[in-house]
């Protein structure tokens, strides 16, 4: 792709026409393939969405995609990754149709109150060391129409900007900015991205309801700690901080 500038990210790269999910092909070559590798489809039949959600993934009209990384990192620190998709993400968004989205934390992407793009981070490690992440990357950018069940909640960028614009261009913006984040995160570490998340981020200074590992917690997110942890200050005052976990904010 022309608008592609990127040193790593992309470099290595395949392309299916119809694909049960890209996720699940990119687990199957990770291991055989460079850092950086991305896997597109123009359709999913198995898209999935987190907590065993499917998602749909129709013919020609989202990007459907995900990104090998084998970062050094603890795995752990697995859930910044997702952070700097979603941050790369608006970013991109920003770049392609001018307006500003949100990230509901840590990977739901959102414009006008709806849901535009979904995240799903998976990965493969030791106990500590990671040996691949793959960052799927759904976004809906020129689709049309969507099951009632999901109208008010889920929406397109064409639906929500009235402009159509050429997939290849929003994929390469979301790579090269995705690129420049990672590198900035392994040489500075999370708190360089820290305020970006912040000031994208739609979920804090409201009230949330989180289901996390440690049971569900409700509370006012009050900010993204220095590990990428959502601090949640729940009505007796204490503050706890989550790595992850499925969020509710009111109102959404
Ligand atoms: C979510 O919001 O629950 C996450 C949705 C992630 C969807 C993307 S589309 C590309 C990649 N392949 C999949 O099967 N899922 C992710």
């Amino acid at each position: 792709s022309p608008y592609l500038s990127t040193n790593f990210l992309g470099k290595y790269y395949m392309h299916k026409l119809v694909i049960d999910s890209t996720n699940n092909f990119a687990k199957e070559i990770a291991s055989n393939v460079p850092d950086g590798t991305v896997i597109i489809a123009e359709e999913q039949t198995a898209g999935r969405g987190r907590l065993g959600r499917s998602w749909i993934s129709q013919k020609g009209c989202g990007i459907w995609m995900s990104i090998i990384l084998k970062p050094n990192i603890q795995p752990k620190e697995a859930i910044n990754l997702t952070q700097l998709a979603a941050i790369s993400v608006v970013k991109a968004i920003e770049e392609v149709f001018h307006v500003e989205s949100k990230i509901k934390w840590p990977n739901d992407i959102i414009l006008n109150n709806k849901k535009v793009c979904g995240i799903l981070t998976e990965m493969s490690s030791e106990i500590d060391k990671i040996n691949y992440v793959i960052i799927g990357i759904g976004v809906n950018v020129n689709c049309d129409n969507f099951p009632e069940e999901l109208k008010g909640k889920a929406t397109s960028l064409y639906l929500e900007t009235n402009s159509k614009v050429d997939r290849k261009k929003l994929t390469a913006s979301i790579l090269n900015n995705l690129e420049f984040y990672y590198n900035a995160y392994l040489q500075k570490g999370f708190e360089y991205i820290r305020p970006i998340c912040i000031e994208k981020s739609i979920t804090i200074g409201r009230q949330i309801k989180v289901i996390a590992n440690e049971g569900e917690i409700e509370g006012k997110a009050v900010t993204i700690d220095n590990n990428g942890s959502l601090v949640v200050e729940t009505k007796e005052g204490k503050r706890l901080s989550i790595m992850s976990g499925d969020v509710s904010v009111r109102g959404l």
